[in-house]
């Protein structure tokens, strides 16, 4: 495993054509495998809502939920740069509340960088995050908090006019000194253009191949996720449900059968103490 990932180097790695890779992880062990596999940024996202606590979306997420699992992966991480994603209502009530909220990311649970969603109304908080010395990461395209607003979870910036706002917001936030920016279902060419008049990198779910690099949720792409639903633009590389539903079916099966424990995952005592017993 290398050096910690150096947060500048990723506009030079940008500049050079290198695509970076972000993945979400919620818990030590996780964290721990997708560091060893070398991914650059470790997002907690607030997809915990969905993937891990059960919710329905990420608008029930709390900041002490999301600093308990932030605080995980933080130990489980060693190169990569742990991004804190900020739950609904952390950031949009007040800014000196956002930059509260953001310290207890990097204070009190290891962050390196924040994530929130939004572009032109979030865009002086960002500054001011920025200014109190955390680095910032965007959300702009599908942005889940704010779901119901954008007509329910779907492409956004499929119109010229549409396009123009997600571009301008992106600028907006790279001028307000975000770091990188993760654009969500938006179409390829659109985010290939906003990549192209960005100095800072964007990462892309669902922005096809022109993004400076591509993020996916963890349990989408194991294989692990509980639901029949799968978005398009998720890949599975692996099938660790599958996995997991076959390993613990056959520990019931041999528990139930009496042929496991085996003598080799037994203790002994020897015959004499037996005997005193
Ligand atoms: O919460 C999350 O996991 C995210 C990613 C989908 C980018 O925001």
């Amino acid at each position: 495993m290398g050096d910690k990932v150096d947060l500048g180097s990723l506009i030079t790695r940008k500049a050079a054509g290198e695509k970076l890779t972000m993945v979400t992880a919620y818990d030590f062990p996780f964290a721990r495998l997708v560091d060893e596999a070398d991914i650059d940024l470790i997002l907690v996202g607030d997809s915990l809502g969905n993937v891990v606590l059960g919710y329905p979306d990420t608008l029930p997420v709390t900041m002490d939920e999301m600093l308990h699992h932030t605080r995980a992966v933080s130990r489980g991480v060693r190169r990569g740069l742990v991004i804190g994603d900020m739950p609904f209502m952390s950031y949009n009530v007040t800014t000196p509340e956002a930059i509260r909220n953001a310290g207890r990311f990097v204070k009190e649970a290891g962050a390196d960088l924040v994530k929130l969603e939004g572009g032109e109304a979030v865009a002086d908080t960002v500054a001011a995050i920025v200014r109190a010395g955390m680095p910032v990461c965007g959300h702009l395209g599908l942005t889940p908090q704010t779901a119901t607003q954008l007509g329910g979870y779907r492409v956004q910036g499929r119109t010229a006019a549409t396009a123009r706002t997600i571009l301008a917001d992106a600028l907006r936030l790279e001028e307000a000194g975000s770091s990188m920016i993760v654009l969500e279902c938006v179409p390829d060419r659109v985010a290939a253009r906003i990549s192209a008049s960005l100095r800072i990198p964007t990462i892309g779910i669902g922005a096809g191949p022109g993004c400076d690099g591509q993020v996916l949720v963890l349990h989408d792409l194991l294989g692990l996720g509980v639901g029949d639903f799968q978005p398009r633009f998720v890949k599975r590389f692996g099938e660790v449900a599958d996995a997991t539903r076959a390993a613990v079916s056959a520990y019931r099966d041999e528990v139930v059968a009496g042929t496991f424990p085996a003598a080799e995952h037994s203790f002994t005592i020897t015959d004499e103490e037996l005997d005193k017993l």
